[in-house]
């Protein structure tokens, strides 16, 4: 549910900090963090969205990637891929844009408390999977899972995003994995496809939750080799990007059969997935 009070109505936020996450020419993406003009927090849960407009150019929906315990502002993160987004690169600190959310459902974070947790992330799929990284690493919140576990795939080593957090990461308890596609002179990570390489990690499957994000063609194939170690279906999830226009489940524009993605979504169980039409 909205923050505001009128769900169409946007509130007005202040870019307080651009960062550059990327440096490949292919791949432009930029962590914008906001704060509301009138002093407000924003309330949200992993997995949820806003809608982000600059007047006169339009408005897109961008899944949070900040955690949700941060109060005092929130932040989103952005590629370069057409209209809007390329006004959005343009944006400097200190401008304003419009925001109306948050929307969608969130991951059922309580449901996985004394599970291990295994984070699968393609390029910017691992932006969406953020706010729930974080929160499972809040000293808050460390102990009520187990094992966590992070297999992060890019195309190159100049393309992974939030890479200035990975040491953090690590240091409370995460097994954080890099992947790139082709060998790099000074790369000491992993190299290869993550359907590939996660077959050399070891789960415990009885009480593993595994989270995918990234292209479909990347969900695809770690579903595949996941099913195969032994994970069962109904504990993969997974977060689906489809059109958006209103948000609040009115305008028909995100369905999928008689499921509204933005509503009823966008973070969906693998399992639910497979009894859905396959339009997404
Ligand atoms: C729930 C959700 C969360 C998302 N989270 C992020 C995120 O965290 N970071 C990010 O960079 N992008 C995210 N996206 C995708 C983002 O909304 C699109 O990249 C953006 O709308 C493109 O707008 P554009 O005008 O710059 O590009 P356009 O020139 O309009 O189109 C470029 C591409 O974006 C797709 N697209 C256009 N409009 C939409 C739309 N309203 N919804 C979905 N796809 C669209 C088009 O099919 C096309 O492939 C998310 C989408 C959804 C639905
Ligand atoms: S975006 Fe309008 S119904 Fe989902």
């Amino acid at each position: 549910m909205s923050n505001t009070e009128n769900p169409y109505v946007p509130l007005k936020a202040r870019i307080q900090k651009i960062i550059q996450e990327t440096s490949s020419p292919d791949l432009d993406v930029k962590t914008y963090r906001l704060s509301f003009e009138d002093g407000r927090s924003l309330e949200f849960m992993p997995g949820q969205f806003v809608e982000f407009s600059v007047p006169g150019i339009g408005e897109c929906p961008f899944g949070f990637a900040s955690s949700p315990l941060t109060k005092d502002y929130f932040e989103i993160t952005i590629k370069r891929t057409g209209k809007v987004t390329d006004k959005i690169h343009t944006l400097k600190e200190g401008d304003f844009v419009w925001i109306r959310g948050p929307f969608g459902n969130t991951f059922p974070v309580e449901k996985f408390e004394g599970s291990d947790l295994l984070f699968v992330a393609g390029g910017l799929g691992l932006a969406p999977l953020r706010p729930f990284i974080l929160y499972a690493l809040d000293d808050t919140n460390r102990k009520k899972y187990g094992k966590i576990d992070m297999l992060l795939a890019a195309r190159t080593s100049s393309d992974h995003c939030f890479a200035y957090e990975y040491d953090e990461w690590r240091a409370k308890g995460a097994s954080v994995n890099l992947t790139i596609d082709n060998p790099e002179p000074a790369w000491k990570g992993l190299v290869g496809f993550p359907h590939n390489l996660i077959k050399d990690m070891e789960f415990d499957f009885s009480k593993l939750y595994a989270f995918l994000c990234g292209p479909p063609i990347m969900i695809k194939f770690v579903q595949g080799s996941l099913k195969e170690m032994g994970m069962p279906i109904d504990r993969l999830y997974t977060t689906l990007e489809m059109r958006m226009t209103c948000g609040v489940g009115k305008c028909g524009k995100c369905n999928i059969g008689r499921q509204y993605v933005c509503v009823d979504g966008p973070v969906f169980c693998m399992a639910e997935l497979a009894e859905m039409p396959t339009e997404y």
